[in-house]
């Protein structure tokens, strides 16, 4: 998994936001390097990241998007030969855009610590509907046959927990497969009986050719059952990447 760096226009367009969702108080989860809550911030939006390599990595990882993908860059042609043309014209288009994106996420969180928070799914640091709408971009699909369904049903009934409306989740294909996540319908059935209805929309986002759906939970229903002791019985992430760094030994 690369950390990625989208911008608040990609947002936008992946999460179909109108100005009126962009007057509620935002959850990104995870925000990896994307500028969505830097941009967001300097059009008056009240906008939080969350993300597990914020308690190790902060303005680094702005650093590590750019390095990351010069260092992976012939992979990422590779793996984008055939992706959608209408948001990066090539890998290098890629690498630029994200590079941009990762530097407006560096000196936002230098200047605003305070948006961007330490935590990892599937239990996050924040109490229950802390948040209006809740949007989480190339996760708990993406990657879901790294992930398994254990932990996407719970870190599905985690980013519900802690929105008062909505949460979006986009895509909800596969990244190494392109197809849509074999688990969706199930989980979709799991959290109805929830109480959590869910409904797919298709938005005007496409880069992954077939991924331009995204996922809407609605939240105003759910009550969530009372929290146990921190991390009791919840299933694992993904382990971080042992080589994730050693880039840095070339390019430093
Ligand atoms: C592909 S990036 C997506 C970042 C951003 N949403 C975007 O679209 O540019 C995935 C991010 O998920 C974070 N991540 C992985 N597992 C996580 C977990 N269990 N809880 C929170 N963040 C996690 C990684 O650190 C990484 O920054």
């Amino acid at each position: 998994m690369l950390v990625s760096a989208r911008s608040f226009a990609e947002y936008r367009a992946m999460f179909a936001l109108t100005d009126r969702d962009l007057g509620r108080r935002i959850l990104d989860c995870p925000g990896g390097a994307a500028s969505f809550v830097a941009e967001a911030g300097q059009r008056g939006v009240d906008a939080v990241a969350v993300d597990r390599e914020y308690a190790v990595h902060r303005e680094e990882l702005g650093l590590l998007v750019e390095r990351e993908s010069s260092f992976k860059r012939e992979l990422l042609a590779e793996q984008t030969a055939g992706f959608n043309r209408s948001w990066y014209s090539d890998a290098d288009d890629q690498i630029r855009q994200w590079t941009a994106n990762s530097r407006l996420f560096r000196a936002d969180i230098a200047a605003r610590p305070e948006r961007y928070v330490a935590g990892a799914l599937p239990e996050l640091p924040f109490s229950d509907r802390s948040f209006d709408l809740v949007l989480s971009s190339h996760l708990v699909f993406s990657y879901g046959n790294r992930l398994g369904e254990e932990f996407q049903q719970a870190a599905l009934l985690e980013l519900a927990r802690v929105a008062r409306r909505e949460v979006r989740l986009f895509p909800v294909t596969v990244y190494d497969t392109g197809e849509r996540h074999p688990g969706l319908e199930r989980l979709r059935e799991e959290l109805a009986g929830a109480g959590i209805d869910s409904r797919l929309e298709r938005v005007r986002y496409e880069f992954q050719p077939g991924a331009d759906e995204m996922l809407v939970l609605g939240c105003t229903g759910y009550r969530p059952p009372a929290r146990t002791a921190p991390g009791a019985g919840r299933p694992g992430a993904m382990p971080v990447d042992p080589v994730r760094w050693r880039h840095r030994e070339r390019s430093d």
